[in-house]
């Protein structure tokens, strides 16, 4: 099959969820040739002229859309899709719509309350309607991934929000949110559409293992980007709830198929949950195209279902070309 792998564009200026993104366009490029597959690379072009004639060069049975980020901007990435459907081409992965909805995460908030889906309370500037300044919030970009801005400073008592998301917002730009902090268990459960039927794969739990008393026990920007940091040598990933606790693991896989099927995902996706000292699931965000290195948590649950690195490429492309 001639497979177009559709990568992100980096400057000499990338910082590192844009540089680990290309590197996993080119290892699936090399594991799909292995797999005989004809693949080519390109990146994502912002004019849709120039864009349309790239892709059709290559002319692809499929694209497989590693555009995550695009413009400057998470949510901008589904102009990539878009495109690709003006051309009435197949790709791997969430649709424009899917991918809008869910990268602006006060909206997908909103859409989960109104369809009974659990996820923690939260307000939004200028106002802060319902903030409780004595309560614990985690201040966060709306409509950026990959943990941005998200360091120890970033889990503050209400009454400190504004003055947080203010300085967020100088420094990165964009939207920043206040969300109920949940003091629990991270459980990070990835889904598929395998040979037609949609597959909840082991869940992965993120384990704070080797952490400060004090330090806010959270997925940060270091712990995602720089593996000699403190923090991501002080988390490891698990498996293993579905025995520890099956109620539990039945109530999580029952969300993330129901989070899956509202925001019209496709393919593949991963669903982060955290869970309340008193066992209840709260759903923090759901990710249509999440990321495929072959370390992170979406290969590493195809492998607990036997499935190796081209393995899991390969029922993404069949699900793409269902
Ligand atoms: N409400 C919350 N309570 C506790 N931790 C949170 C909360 N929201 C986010 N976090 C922590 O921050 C990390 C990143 O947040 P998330 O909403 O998943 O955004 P991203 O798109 O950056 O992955 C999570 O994996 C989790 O460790
Ligand atoms: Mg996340």
């Amino acid at each position: 099959m001639r497979v177009l792998v559709l990568h992100l564009d980096a400057d000499s200026m990338a910082p590192p969820e844009i540089e680990d993104s290309i590197l996993t366009a080119k290892q699936i490029g090399e594991t799909l040739t292995k797999r005989g597959h004809l693949v080519k690379l390109a990146p994502f072009e912002p004019d849709y002229a120039r864009f349309a004639e790239r892709v059709a060069k290559a002319e692809p049975d499929i694209v497989f859309n590693m555009v995550e980020h695009a413009l400057g901007q998470d949510q901008l990435s589904a102009v990539a899709p878009a495109y690709l459907e003006q051309m009435g081409l197949r790709y791997t992965g969430g649709g424009p719509a899917a991918i809008v909805a869910t990268c602006d995460k006060p909206f997908a908030k909103e859409i989960m309350r109104a369809a009974g889906l659990p996820t923690p309370d939260w307000a939004t500037g200028p106002h802060w309607k319902g903030l409780n300044p004595r309560r614990k919030y985690i201040v966060k970009s709306s409509t950026e991934d990959a943990s941005l801005g998200l360091d120890d400073g970033a889990v503050v008592i209400g009454a400190d929000v504004p003055i947080r998301a203010r300085k967020c917002a100088q420094d990165y730009g964009g939207r920043w949110f206040a969300e109920a902090y949940v003091d629990g268990r991270e459980f990070n459960i990835s889904i598929m559409e395998d040979d037609g039927k949609l597959r909840v794969l082991p869940i992965a739990e993120i384990e704070f293992v080797d952490w400060k008393p004090n330090k806010p026990r959270i997925v940060g920007y270091a712990c995602k980007w720089d593996d000699d940091s403190e923090e991501s040598k002080g988390s490891v990933r698990t498996f293993g709830l579905e025995k520890e606790n099956p109620e539990l693991a039945a109530e999580l896989i029952r969300l993330t198929r129901e989070s899956f099927k509202l925001f019209g995902n496709r393919g593949f996706a991963r669903v982060d949950f955290r869970v309340d000292r008193k066992g209840n699931p709260l759903i923090l965000e759901v990710n249509p195209n999440p990321s495929l290195d072959w370390d992170a948590g979406f290969a590493a649950a195809c492998a607990k279902v036997g499935y190796d690195y081209g393995d899991t490429l390969e029922k993404i492309i069949d699900a793409a070309l269902k």
